[in-house]
């Protein structure tokens, strides 16, 4: 345990480090700004706090995606977004504020007498047409502090650096003025389905605003645009002709809107930034055959202007939808601890975020509505497609948002292995090696975890089916099911040397806590034959489960310590026994009360500053497990202090990458991984 002197020492440095505006609920490592798909993911990392306007926003794997935005208030001009750097003379807008909520990032500047405030709105949606809309807003909403009216202008571009992993290539755009401003912006050499360092090399980049009142947009060189509003309050309409290299002279896309004169009241402009792919997946079907698959929304809009078109006159009802997600999520997870309301909103843009919604054509070139199938990026990890042991720890944000998405993300795997193309008798791992090429494993060569696989799988199967009521995948795959279940009947009360989920820890024999899930599992099936009408089947499943629960019990013992071990017979160490977690969540009351007690007691006395280690090898931890292994401990004292925990860790500045899950419970600074949906797993509490 830390010493209290050192702790209180490490905040003392903190407090001075804090940033100078108020922060609410507290500054995290990197904020979300426009995050609504793998490929538009757009934040500002913080450290100890960096301004809207002190830094460049980047992709969450860090290359910048610029942003940029002047107010011009009485001829005086701010920058309040951004880090531009041009000849003509501006001052910087102070920030005075920032918060965040599930779903926005709120800044308050104050530039001279007006106060700017800027709304980054990534829309969490239940309709799956809004839900696989892959667009974000910005409000930029002005207010005169000084009781007096002022004549305020502004302005924003991005870059073409939101297009391509690579500023060589290169780039060709045009501007749609119709009831929107749009700047579409394309490669000329678009590479469909591939990627460059994690951004997609084809789609089109759109910056859009309404084409209502006093607005002017320009194409050209970043210092001419910018320099060009900085002089003149406004943009020439005018397209750059010479297509080049995103870095070439840099290219950006300007807009820009008149307020008039502003008063108290808030006058305000409003941007939309997208990037639309088609199609957006590629699927292996029986046969060989490779399905492309589009984004959801194409039932319903045709091109993309109307889409965007639709979705900038939605902002008040996007906005209402929004608000009430908030106040939800932070009425919901304040009942549990104050610290857990801002863990679970930092998460949610994040792990929704890292996901597309599909579907495909018929035969006949029509949606097909009824073949919805929702991928997963395995951010940062290794970019593999629909990851099982990715989307499980993510799977409580699908239970608490819309049950339906977590079956349309299992539905890809059960289709393809019920299609006889996959070799192996267990699970497999991921459906692609390389996002958004979901071309499957024909060799059975994948990242093997058979007994965290087959659990997986028959956990969330289950998990998804009784909270949407809806059978009919249980039904579909039940073989598939069944020979997994046979896989863990003879594969998980004694677990070969394998890997765990946690795959960066290494390989190990006889471990506790994956037997747990392969029980769980076992049970799970149990309830799913039942289901079936398989009565037999499932009073003998259910047997078998309850029987290797009593048996894993000697196994899993430690003879020197009141926990669980680690490994079968490795009495000295110990481990997040996170997997108990399918038995809380499906309330089989399978492992006895006796197993959860001691391990609350256990975890009591083994809490470093920033949390519980994941495993006696190593001092990090994981935060989704760490929440997860919150939600079976039966002390909310020690429920509470894994939330503080790690609350602490994702508030104390020493880091400035996306939501990170894997990190240090000593130093509290970031060990490996960004930006992962696993990050869902933090609503774990929220659905027991
Ligand atoms: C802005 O005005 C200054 C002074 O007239 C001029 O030197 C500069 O070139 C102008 N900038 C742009 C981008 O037109
Ligand atoms: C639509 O997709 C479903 C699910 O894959 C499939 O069963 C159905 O045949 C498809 N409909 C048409 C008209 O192709
Ligand atoms: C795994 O545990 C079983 C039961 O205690 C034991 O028989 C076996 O030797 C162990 N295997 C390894 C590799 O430690
Ligand atoms: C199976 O069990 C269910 C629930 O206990 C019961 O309603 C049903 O009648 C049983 N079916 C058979 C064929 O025994
Ligand atoms: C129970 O299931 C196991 C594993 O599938 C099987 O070997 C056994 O024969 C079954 N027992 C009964 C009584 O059906």
């Amino acid at each position: 345990m830390r010493s209290q002197l050192f702790a209180t020492a490490v905040y003392a440095l903190h407090a001075l480090a804090a940033p100078s505006w108020t922060t609410t609920p507290f500054n995290p490592p990197s904020i979300p700004l426009a995050v609504r798909s793998p490929y538009l993911s757009a934040w500002l990392g913080q450290g100890q706090g960096t301004a809207l306007n002190g830094a460049w926003s980047t992709f969450w794997a860090g290359q910048t995606a610029a942003w940029t935005g002047f107010v011009k208030v009485d001829g005086e001009s701010y920058s309040f977004l951004g880090a531009p750097a041009v000849p003509e003379s501006f001052l910087q807008a102070t920030q005075k504020s920032f918060e965040f909520t599930s779903t926005q990032s709120i800044f308050v500047l104050s530039a001279g007498p007006v106060d700017v405030t800027v709304t980054f709105l990534s829309p969490i949606e239940t309709d799956l047409v809004k839900l696989s809309t892959p667009l974000s807003y910005m409000d930029v909403s002005v207010a005169s502090t000084d009781g007096a009216s002022h004549s305020v202008e502004v302005y924003s571009d991005i870059s073409a650096e939101w297009l391509s992993g690579s500023d060589n290539w290169n780039v060709q755009w045009a501007t749609t003025t119709t009831d929107i401003l749009s700047h579409a912006i394309q490669l000329t050499s678009p590479a469909v389905y591939e990627e460059i360092d994690d951004q997609t090399q084809y789609g089109t980049v759109y910056y859009s605003i309404l084409n209502s009142g006093k607005v002017t947009y320009q194409i050209g060189q970043d210092i001419l645009v910018r320099g060009g509003f900085l002089n003149n309050s406004a943009l020439d309409n005018k397209v750059d002709p010479n297509f080049r290299a995103v870095s070439d002279s840099w290219p950006v896309f300007g807009l820009a809107k008149n307020l008039g004169s502003v008063s108290s009241t808030p006058a305000s402009v409003l941007f939309s930034v997208g990037h639309i792919r088609d199609p957006v997946v590629e699927y292996i079907l029986p046969g060989n055959v490779k399905q492309a698959r589009s984004s959801y929304f194409w039932s319903k809009y045709s091109t993309a202007a109307e889409l965007i078109s639709f979705f900038l006159n939605d902002y008040s009802s996007a906005l209402a939808t929004a608000n009430t997600l908030d106040a939800k999520v932070q009425s919901d997870a304040a009942k549990i601890s104050p610290d857990y309301p801002g863990i679970v909103a930092l998460s949610i843009r994040q792990s929704i975020g890292a996901n597309e919604l599909t579907i495909s054509k018929t035969a006949s070139g029509k949606w097909n509505t009824s073949d919805v199938m929702l991928f997963m990026k395995e951010i940062s990890s290794d970019g593999n497609l629909n990851t099982v042991d990715v989307m499980f720890p993510a799977s409580p944000i699908f239970l608490y948002l819309l049950p339906e998405l977590g079956q349309y993300v299992l539905e890809p795997l059960f289709r393809y292995q019920a299609s006889g193309l996959y070799p192996n008798k267990w699970s497999i791992h991921d459906m692609g090696a390389h996002y958004p090429k979901g071309l499957g494993h024909p060799d059975g060569l994948d990242e093997a975890m058979p007994v965290v696989q087959c659990g997986n799988m028959l956990i969330m199967s289950l998990a998804f089916a009784r909270k949407t009521g809806d059978n009919s995948q249980l039904i579909r795959y039940h073989a598939l099911l069944d020979q997994w279940t046979q896989y863990l009947i003879s594969d998980s009360l004694i677990p070969a040397n394998q890997l765990s989920t946690d795959d960066f820890a290494g390989t190990l024999a006889n471990q506790t806590n994956l037997a747990i899930k392969g029980i769980v599992g076992i049970r799970a099936m149990a309830e799913i034959s039942q289901i079936l009408g398989n009565n037999a089947t499932a009073a003998n499943y259910s047997a078998i489960a309850g029987d290797y629960v009593t048996k894993w019990q000697v196994y899993s013992a430690s003879t020197t310590g009141a926990h669980l071990t680690l490994a079968y017979g490795e009495s000295a160490t110990w481990g997040l026994s996170y997997n108990l977690f399918g038995d809380v969540l499906l309330g089989f009351n399978l492992f006895p009360a006796s197993v959860y007690e001691e391990q609350t007691a256990w975890y009591k006395t083994v809490f470093n500053q920033y949390g519980v280690p994941l495993d006696t090898r190593h001092t990090y931890t994981k935060s989704d497990w760490s929440i997860w292994t919150s939600a079976i401990v039966t002390d909310t004292t020690v429920r509470d202090q894994f939330i503080t925990s790690l609350k602490g860790y994702i508030s104390n500045g020493l880091n400035t990458v996306p939501f990170s899950d894997l990190f240090d419970t000593i130093t509290g600074q970031v060990v490996g991984f960004q930006a992962r949906p696993v990050v869902g797993g933090h609503l774990a509490l929220l659905v027991i």
